[in-house]
This record gives structure tokens, sequence and C-alpha cells, in this order.
């Protein structure tokens, strides 16, 4: 075992100069001590980032969840798998162990093959962050139907562009959520999207918030009177290894969002591995990782990973300020948290709130506190390790995306010594590199450049999909036989990694991945609206804020500026959700065009970052004269 839980920094350069020199060795060792498969592989690993086209544990045959529960349940039967802490602190929480675990999957499992799923059909699940949203993906993945989450806070457009985009058979939703003190009407939001959409054949519906709502007749139905008459016993469906888990969705710099496509045992042993040793997860640990299940992080750190290792994994419905500021410190106290894992934007908005919150309850049981999702600055590295952690609990700053399925790049707690804004070295097994900006690798320490992966790694995505060319051209066209991550990167003295952003047409808004392009569309939709450019600001919370420079048509000019914003923000919320709203609206007369009519948003970003030093030269652009128009009315 001893290349499982790693102890010191020595170890970890050892297992990862194993990890490297003989990857498949490396895998394969992992793969066979510590998981359940029905057949054993043929082959560890086949690879061709030219196709593109990866293979692992090819031949073997398995089924996820036979990992995360069935195995768990003759020594941890009664220990509990999900912890439940509702929106509402009074509600009181539900602990649902490993043996209930497995029942109430086998009987969801049991209401989607009674609906006709079967293995390979495709379901869109759209709920909150209650129990059945886990219980859901588990049971697709028991009957081996492919799970399409949608993050509950996306909007009806989005939500039907993602159904029709992987034809999804059946879309599991509830009532409505609770947010704070606010109710959402999911189910409304459902019925709007479906208007759209042929391919769903039957919707059911949990119910959470006891609102009224209508049924379709012949497509809808309540959850739990399915629930209750169906059998809690059944056999898992054998997988082959490279059959598809997942598809989740992810914002490209342009066009639709990317159906990322995540296989079964690659994902898992990857997410398994990662989640014992970034967590340094120890039996009894009591681990919580405040992301949505609608994101990444939720799929690999709050459902597959934990339960994988028979953890106990806290799902959090609520936001941090309800019903105050301390919402977070209060449910590590109550549950006695050991590894806490959450996204630079949160503990910006807390730190913003003051000490007392925090100050106000023990926090001692943290071992390890984690981020994720975007780069954290220094100053809330700082409050999170001085009052959060006071000092004694390791940050594990990970860096990782949709696309890789687990970490990447993280210190490993108690081990790697850890620096502010660094996510500091490689996992076990990945091989980062730095490209210049002609496609050379730039070796050595002291670098900066675009991150990319030069080899492989079991969770890797597998496709885009419906779009393999997109894939392909997405991730390993830029780079010769490099997996490029769309990231920049800076590599320190020691080989300390330092993420530095999006080098694309991405930004991540409060750890949110969001394209320009799609939101550029949405707003081009206004009547009054002859051209858009969206680009990224710093915001203090939100780490960045969207910016949109929009020329008006004739029909538009001499309208209230106030109410164009609002109506603007209106359709982008229609759209896609209230995520991708802008902060700032300027209205101007042209936008900075090359002479081949491409918007310089380089120079856009400038000056909505107000930074208007080394502007370059404009005067190659089609209209220099309205730069400066734009930086005297800048917002
Ligand atoms: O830009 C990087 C940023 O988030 C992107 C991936 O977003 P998404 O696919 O939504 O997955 C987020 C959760 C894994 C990356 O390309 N990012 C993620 N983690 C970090 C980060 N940037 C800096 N530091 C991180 N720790």
């Amino acid at each position: 075992m001893s290349n499982y839980h790693i102890k010191d920094l020595e170890e970890y350069y050892q297992v990862y100069r194993k990890s490297v020199n003989d990857p498949e060795a490396f895998w394969e060792e992992i793969a066979e001590e510590h998981f359940l498969w029905r057949k054993k592989w043929d082959n560890v690993l086949s690879w061709d980032f030219k196709k593109p086209e990866v293979k692992w544990f090819e031949g073997a045959k398995l089924n996820i969840t036979e990992n995360c529960i069935d195995r768990h349940l003759s020594a941890r039967g009664d220990k509990v798998a999900i912890l439940f802490e509702p929106n509402n602190p009074k509600e009181g929480v539900e602990k649902i162990t490993y043996t209930d675990l497995y029942h109430r999957v086998n009987k969801f499992a049991n209401v989607l093959k009674s609906k006709g799923i079967k293995k390979g059909d495709r379901v869109c699940i759209y709920l909150p962050m209650i129990p059945e949203l886990a219980i859901s993906l588990l049971a697709c993945a028991r009957i081996g139907a492919i799970h399409s989450v949608v993050f509950a806070g996306f909007s009806s457009i989005a939500l039907a562009t993602r159904i029709n985009d992987s034809n999804c058979k059946m879309v599991i939703t509830s009532d409505g959520s609770y947010r704070g003190k606010k109710t959402i009407d999911l189910k409304s939001i459902v019925d709007e999207a479906l208007e759209d959409c042929e391919c769903v054949e039957s919707v059911l519906v949990a119910k959470r918030i006891n609102s009224e709502i209508t049924l379709k007749d012949g497509r809808d139905e309540w959850l739990q009177p399915l629930l209750n008459q169906a059998s809690d016993q059944l056999t898992a469906t054998v997988m082959d290894a490279e059959d598809p888990l997942f598809i989740l969705y992810t914002s490209g710099s342009t066009g639709m969002p990317k159906g990322m496509v995540h296989t079964t045992a690659g994902y898992m042993v990857y997410t398994a591995h990662t989640f014992k040793n970034v967590f340094q997860y120890r039996e009894n640990d009591i681990y919580w990782c405040t992301a949505d299940i609608g994101w990444i992080t939720g799929h690999s750190y709050i459902v597959y990973g934990p339960l994988a290792n028979g953890a106990t994994t806290v799902m959090f419905e609520g936001v941090p300020s309800y019903p105050d500021y301390g919402r977070f410190w209060e449910i590590v106290e109550k549950h006695k948290i050991t590894q806490f894992y959450t996204a630079p934007t949160a503990i910006r908005a807390l730190a913003k709130e003051g000490v007392e919150y925090v100050e106000k309850y023990d926090l001692s049981s943290l071992k390890v506190l984690g981020t994720v999702g975007e780069p954290i600055n220094e100053e809330a590295w700082h409050w999170y390790d001085d009052n959060v952690g006071r000092k004694k609990a390791p940050i594990v700053d990970t860096w990782w995306q949709t696309e890789t399925g687990g970490i990447m790049i993280t210190p490993i707690p108690y081990c790697t010594p850890t620096k502010p804004t660094f996510a500091t070295l490689p996992f076990i097994g990945i091989q980062p590199a730095l490209m210049d900006e002609e496609g050379k690798e730039i070796k050595g320490n002291q670098a900066n450049g675009r991150l990319c992966i030069k080899f492989p790694w079991p969770s890797i995505a597998r496709t885009i999909w419906g779009n393999h060319q997109r894939y392909k051209d997405t991730y390993f066209s830029t780079f010769e036989n490099m997996y490029f991550t769309g990231d920049g990167a800076l590599r320190d003295e020691v080989g300390y990694y330092r993420i530095t952003g999006r080098v694309d047409d991405v930004i991540i808004v409060s750890g949110h991945n969001l394209g320009t392009a799609p939101i550029e569309d949405a707003v081009n939709e206004h009547p009054a609206v002859a051209e858009s450019a969206i680009v990224g600001f710093p915001h203090d919370v939100k780490g960045n804020a969207l910016y949109g420079y929009v020329t008006l048509k004739e029909t538009g000019e001499g309208r209230n500026q106030e109410n164009l914003r609002k109506e603007i923000n209106q359709i982008i919320t229609e759209q896609i959700g209230p995520i991708a709203k802008l902060n700032k609206i300027q209205f101007t007369d042209g936008l900075p065009k090359t002479r081949s009519g491409k918007i310089m948003r380089r120079i856009l970003r400038k000056i909505a970052s107000k930074d208007t030093s080394n502007m370059g030269d404009t005067s190659t652009l089609l209209n220099p004269e309205c730069v400066k128009d734009i930086m005297d009315n800048v917002l």
C-alpha cells in the first residue's frame, strides 16, 4: 500500500518518479489493490493524442456503484455514507448509511428500469442539492445509463440545449429548491425547457418544497410513490472499463457548451486515488465539499471519490450566508468536519463579513482545507489559513478541470510545503509542460507559459459528446502531442506551479466557467443591440466579473440606458442563467476591430480592468478613434 497514502515529500518524489517512469505498472498496481472488478483488464493503457484516443484498463468489467456501495456493506454497512445538511438548519440533518444508500440506489435504479431506461440511455438530472441528486447519479450508474447533470441554476433555454445535445430520454427534477430565504420553482423551468425537447419521454419529480405544480399526463410522475413500490434489490449492470459513465457540460470559448464524456474505470481509479491522497482521508473522517453536484467538483469529490473510499461525505443544500454568515463554520463544528473543500469566491465573500462569524465556532476538528475552481489570491489564502485553519490545517490549492475528471496539480497535505497562490506540484502520474508561443516546451524552472499535459492520466475526458472533431480541435491541436488546458501557468525556482488564469475566451466568474460567445449571442438578441463584446475584469469577491461593451442600432439610441441594461441582463438570465449576468454594461458607438473585422478583446480587457498602460499600437485598427471614446466613458 506504500504508493497509496503518501507520507512525506521524499516519498512523493519517489512515487512520482515511479509513476512517470512506468505509468502502466503504477496505475495497474493501484487498480489491482483497491477496487472491485468483475473481470480484470487485458491492457492497462493505449493512447494516441493525435487521433485523439485514450483507453485505460481495456477489457475490464465492473460497476462503479459496486465499488462505491456494495463492497462497503460488510464492514461499513452502518456507517454514514451521505450526511445531508438542509438549507434550513431547523429542519435537521439526514444520515444515510451505506446500507440505506444501497437500498435507495437499488430502488431508484429499479424505477429507472421500469420507465424503460437501459444501458447507454442518457438521463438528464436537474435537481437541487438534496439526497436524491447523489442517489440518482448512482442509480443511473447502477444500470449503465449515462447521467448528464445540469446545474439547477441554469435557465430553461440552457437546460433544453443540454438535453437535446445528448438526446436525453428522461429528466429527473424536483418541484422546487430552497436557496437561503428563497425558493426556486424548478419544475416550471423544466416544463418550459421541454417544450423544445422531443427526445424526453418521462420526467420524475422529487418533492422538496411542497409547491403546487402541474404534472403533464403521460410524461410526469412524482418520484416517491414509484420508489415506495420498487424493490430494494438489484444486480448492477456489468460495464466495460471504457463505457461512458456520464456527460457533463462545460463552457467553451465559442458555440455550444461541450458535453465532456467520462468513462467508467479510469475515472473511478483516479478520483478515488486522488481523494484519498489529496485530502489525506482516514477512516472515520467527516469530509465536506461545499460544491454543487451540478459541477465536476461535486461529481468527483462529493459522490464518486469519497464513496469509493467508504467515506462519510456531507451534502449541503444551502448557501454560506443563511441564516447568517457563520453557517459554514456552524456545520464544521456540528459535524466535526475533518476536511473542508470550497472555492476562493466563497472564502472572499465570507472574509468580507468579518472574523466574528468564524471565531464563534470550534473548528479544531479541521485537518485539511481545500480550494478549487479559480486562482486564490494571497489575501484570501491567508484569511483561510489564519481564521479557518488557524494555521494548523494545511491548504490544498487544487488545480483541475471538468475535462481532467480529477485533481491534477496540488499539494499533498502534511507533505508538500504550501506556498500561497501556488497549486504547487503535479499529482502522482501527472506530467505537466509549459509551452511557449512557438509551440516549444519550456524546460527548467522559472518559466511562464501555456499549461499542457504530456501524458494521459486515467480520468481524462475521452471525447465531447457527438463531436469528436471539436474535442481534437480544442484540446489536442494547439500543441503537438499534448493536451492543452486553456490555462496559463508559471513554474517557480523549485518547480511549483502557479495557475495564472485562462488564456482563451473563457472567463471564470465566482468559480463558474463562462464562455464569452454564448453571452454575446444572448445580448445580441436584444432588438436594440447591434453588436457586443464581453470581457472579464477583476472583482474582489467573484475573482472576475463580466463587462459588456454594447453598440446599439438606431432604434436603440436615445432609449433609457438603465432600462436597456436591465433588459439585456434579463435576456442573459433567460438564455443562460443569472450567473452570466453582466456587472457593467457600457454603450459605445463602436468596438475596436482589426482590419479583418475581428474585435480586439485585448484592448477591451485592459480598459475594463482600468489598466491602460501598454495599450500597444492602436493605429493599425480599422477604427482607432473608438478606443479613446471607450476609455473616456469607462464605467
Ligand atoms: O482556469 C482553471 C480554473 O478553472 C478551470 C476549470 O474549470 P471547470 O472545468 O469548471 O472546473 C472547475 C473545478 C475543477 C481551469 O481551467 N481553476 C480550477 N482550479 C483552479 C483554477 N485556477 C487556479 N487555481 C485552481 N486551483
